[in-house]
């Protein structure tokens, strides 16, 4: 049915033609620090990357959210902020740019996507009622649980193994949500909770079809559906490259069709939409945005800037043009299917097939001597800072935290360490440095000991916790 998902880049499209459509202009000169500098910070920051100060850090992978590089036409667009209170010029042009590209009608700027996040989930759900989605986020779930929702897990099997093959391994199975519906009604269902494509999961895609599939099964329960547009830009780089009759398609175009099954959206503008700070709620049905209108204004600031400066909601008018464009989204997701490339070709344990935004190193298969509860996911991302000075992110049993019912850790089957790369920031070479890092720290994975957790904050711990070495 689908196509096979593509092994490299190079076989689609030729080795040099996903090469980035821009030149460098202006540099930021990175700091390497030497080896008992690392051990120093990293015991100072209790083994937490979170904790590490930037300047510590050489190349950063923590996260593609706020990192990217802003093109001349955004910086020239932060020049025309209208800092004006009310009814500023930058915010049209933002409305504008979102109702061309992604669809919906009502548009409000939030400070980032968790702001987004919190109206929606106020708005949206009702103490107790259930709140299905393709995988949990940290702070959407987080969001959804303290406005009295119930997240409940509804992606297919196979997003919860890390080496099955599936070219959509975001998407929902159908029968797990009839099932939920069937079992608690459909009044007790908020909404569907839809993320393109799936972050937690090793960025994995939403098919087409899927969605239509879904949007058909909620028409005949009157459910709606929301969706998590962060990085729904590079999802639609998936259909194009993997669902029949699309390969002709701009990547525009997709994203709007895509859109168009949904009822409305959330975004944190910091990933696709290439700006350092910025989100956005978008809604199709009045009402609710009258609700969600009133919440702005408490919660975030007047509905014309939610948070933002003028200039930071031209930068994100002018970025949502630029995030669309077939060249750009093929060089983004290129770069990092080059870095998994390399990876795959040392055998080093990566979930497949390479998402749309980073390397998820498969910390189960790495460590298989460290159990979960040592947090090897954690450990790894340490080794890594160790070795190299290269930062990245803990996606395993801390991020998952605490179930808020009985108080135990969720275990997640994925324990993962994210490589995330920010978006026209790092080169070719960089990715060489980070594949021969991640190879040195295997070489030597037998040696390494696990993690205890000795400071556990009550929300998203996985932020602020420290560890020991055991
Ligand atoms: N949804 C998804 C899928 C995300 O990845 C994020 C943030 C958010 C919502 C929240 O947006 O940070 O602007 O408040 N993800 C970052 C990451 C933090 O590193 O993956 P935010």
């Amino acid at each position: 049915m689908t196509n096979p998902v593509p092994q490299t880049m190079g076989q689609q499209f030729g080795r040099r033609s996903w090469a980035e459509p821009w030149k460098i202009k202006m540099v930021e000169p990175l700091r390497v620090i030497g080896r008992e500098e690392r051990v120093k910070a990293l015991d100072e920051s209790g083994y937490n990357t979170f904790l590490l100060k930037s300047e510590d850090v050489y190349i950063d992978l923590l996260t593609d959210s706020g990192t990217s590089a802003m093109s001349d036409r955004q910086w020239a667009g932060m020049m025309l902020g209208d800092e004006a209170y009310a009814g500023s010029r930058n915010f049209y042009n933002l409305e504008s740019a979102v109702q061309a590209h992604y669809g919906y009608k009502h548009v409000l700027p939030t400070h980032q996507g968790r702001g987004a996040e919190h109206l929606i989930s106020r708005a949206g759900i009702k103490r107790g009622q259930y709140v299905p989605g393709n995988m949990y986020f940290t702070t959407t779930r987080l969001h959804q649980e303290l406005a009295g929702g119930i997240f409940v897990d509804v992606i297919i099997d196979e997003a919860h193994d890390p080496q099955s093959m599936h070219p959509f391994k975001g998407d929902i199975d159908l029968d797990k949500l009839e099932a939920l519906v069937k079992r608690e009604g459909a009044e007790q269902i908020a909404y569907v909770s839809l993320a393109g494509t799936v972050n937690m999961a090793g960025g994995q895609p939403v098919s087409m079809a899927n969605l239509k599939a879904l949007r058909g099964l909620c028409d005949r329960h009157g459910i709606k559906i929301f969706l998590d547009a962060t990085r729904m830009v590079e999802n639609a780089f998936f259909i194009q490259e993997r669902e029949p009759g699309y390969a002709g398609k701009p990547i525009a175009d997709i994203l709007k069709e895509f859109c168009g099954y949904t009822d409305g959206a959330w975004m944190s503008a910091k990933k696709d939409n290439l700006v350092n700070i910025g989100g956005w709620l978008a809604v199709n049905d009045w009402e609710l945005f009258e609700e969600l209108r009133n919440l702005v204004v408490v919660y975030e600031g007047l509905h014309t800037y939610g948070g933002l400066a003028g200039r930071d909601m031209e930068a994100m008018a002018i970025g949502i043009a630029e995030s669309v464009k077939d060249d750009h989204v093929r060089a983004r997701i290129g770069q990092v299917r080059y870095l998994g490339e390399l990876l795959t070709d040392w055998n080093i344990p990566i979930v497949q097939p390479v998402g749309g935004h980073a390397i998820f190193l498969d910390a189960r298969r790495f460590y298989p001597h460290i159990p979960q509860v040592q947090f090897p996911a954690q450990t790894l991302a340490a080794e890594l800072y160790l070795d190299s000075g290269i930062r990245s992110m803990e996606r395993g049993i801390a991020s998952a935290g605490r179930n808020p019912k009985t108080g135990d850790h969720y275990y997640p089957k994925l324990e993962l360490t994210r490589l995330t790369i920010p978006r026209r920031v790092y080169t070719q070479a960089h990715m060489d440095v980070v594949a021969e890092s991640v190879k040195a720290v295997y070489d030597g994975r037998e040696r390494t000991r696990g993690l205890e957790m000795v400071y556990e904050p009550r929300y998203l711990r996985f932020f602020q916790a420290r560890f020991k070495r055991l």
